[in-house]
């Protein structure tokens, strides 16, 4: 269990709160294009408007490098969190995010007031933690909650920086929803504990391998990283994504995965397709038998059977990282077959934030799973066993 401080444990009463949220939505046209991280902060900002608290939110908004960059503003995200909130977010649209329009509203706050400041990235010094940005944004409050789970595997000014000036600092509701449900499943899983892993790139899942390894009774790997595992076993990958480098790791991994007596599952048969398309020709193939001019971009029928078999007893299970190209209709069935499988089963399920929280959420199998990360990198970051410094700066219990 978490042993921060939550908003749980103090008295806002009056005070200025400064909130670090993560409202890093994904924006078409200046319109939310998922509100999924809008709607998960509602509790902590209902709580503190509640308690008399007057609300600074903070948050970050994609990459623009320290330059004001209009299509990364956060003025779409305090329009819907008004409406959302049914009450009036003020939104302080200053260039250096802690400007004169910032320092003014807040000014003139009352308790149970809501003002947005403008995404903290417009400000070089952010993603270097830099000192007198987590300064300014210190000065304008009593008090800091951090419930910025999506971006706690990060250390910036906003998130970390900022806690050095400000005495009292502790974690939202999401924060410790978050950390409750992917900490329970990692370190008291209910058994049989089975962990699915998926997405492009074994580089980007060395550690969360590993990890997991040591805690699970079944492993299953899928999706573009499964074919690099295919060639260590000297398997025919075709032109299917692939990372020599690792190959080594991959075998060393199935080694220890015999070892431990962990179940690690890699796909039996694969869909391969003659060009990067969903219109492309696709033949299903058995696993390594892929030929030249094809690349694997699901898993095929089979594998989808024995993985949902897998998933049939088990009592947790924790999923990061699609199965194929689901972004693609013709490619999306290995995908849409865990999430069914999870979706019917008794078991606790969590899913990863980022590309597989996306997928559930595209096939309406959202509401049918225990908890969805709001969090991508931060909740595999947190899989790999790492402590999250956004965590970390938080006051203990
Ligand atoms: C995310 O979307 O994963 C978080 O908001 C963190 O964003 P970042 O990867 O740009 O730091």
């Amino acid at each position: 269990m978490l042993n921060k401080k939550t908003i749980d444990d103090i008295n806002v009463k009056g005070k200025r709160v400064l909130v670090r949220c993560d409202f890093n939505v994904p924006l078409i046209d200046g319109k939310i294009t998922d509100e999924t991280r809008l709607t998960a902060e509602l509790p902590t900002l209902q709580k503190l408007i509640n308690d008399g608290g007057r609300l600074i939110l903070c948050s970050h908004m994609g990459k623009p490098k320290g330059e004001p960059v209009p299509t990364l503003s956060l003025a779409p995200v305090a329009k819907r969190l008004s409406e959302l909130l049914g009450k009036e977010v003020v939104f302080a649209a200053d260039r250096e995010v802690v400007g004169e329009n910032a320092k003014a509203a807040v000014a003139a706050m009352k308790d149970g007031d809501v003002v947005l400041l403008e995404n903290t990235r417009y400000r070089v010094e952010e993603t270097k933690n830099g000192e007198e940005f987590a300064k300014e944004l210190a000065s304008l409050c009593d008090v800091f909650v951090n419930d910025a789970f999506g971006t706690a595997h990060r250390a910036h000014a906003s998130n970390v920086g900022v806690t050095k000036y400000v005495d009292t600092c502790v974690v939202g509701y999401l924060m410790e929803k978050e950390i409750n449900f992917l900490g329970n499943a990692v370190d008291h899983p209910k058994r049989p504990f089975v962990a699915i892993l998926g997405g492009a790139k074994v580089s980007s899942k060395l550690s969360v391998i590993e990890n997991l390894l040591d805690k699970v009774d079944t492993l299953i790997i899928g999706g573009g990283m499964s074919y690099t595992f295919s060639f260590a076993q000297g398997g025919k990958v075709g032109k299917s994504l692939l990372e020599k480098d690792f190959a080594e790791y991959a075998l060393k991994m199935i080694k220890k995965a015999e070892e431990k007596g962990v179940n690690f599952l890699l796909p039996v048969d694969t869909l391969a397709a003659d060009d990067f398309s969903n219109d492309a020709n696709t033949m299903i193939v058995k696993a390594g038998e892929i030929p030249d001019d094809y690349e694997g971009v699901d898993i095929g029928p089979e594998t989808m059977k024995v993985y949902a078999d897998a998933l049939k007893d088990a009592k947790t299970i924790v999923w990061n990282g699609p199965m194929g190209v689901f972004e693609m209709p013709n490619f999306a069935k290995g995908t849409e077959s865990i999430a069914e499988a999870m979706a019917a089963s008794d078991a606790i399920t969590i899913i990863g934030g980022g590309d597989s929280a996306a997928a559930v959420n595209q096939m309406g199998f959202g509401d049918k799973m225990t908890h969805i990360s709001t969090g991508g990198g931060a909740s595999l970051e947190f899989l790999e066993g790492k402590e999250l410094p956004g965590v970390a700066a938080a006051d203990d219990k």
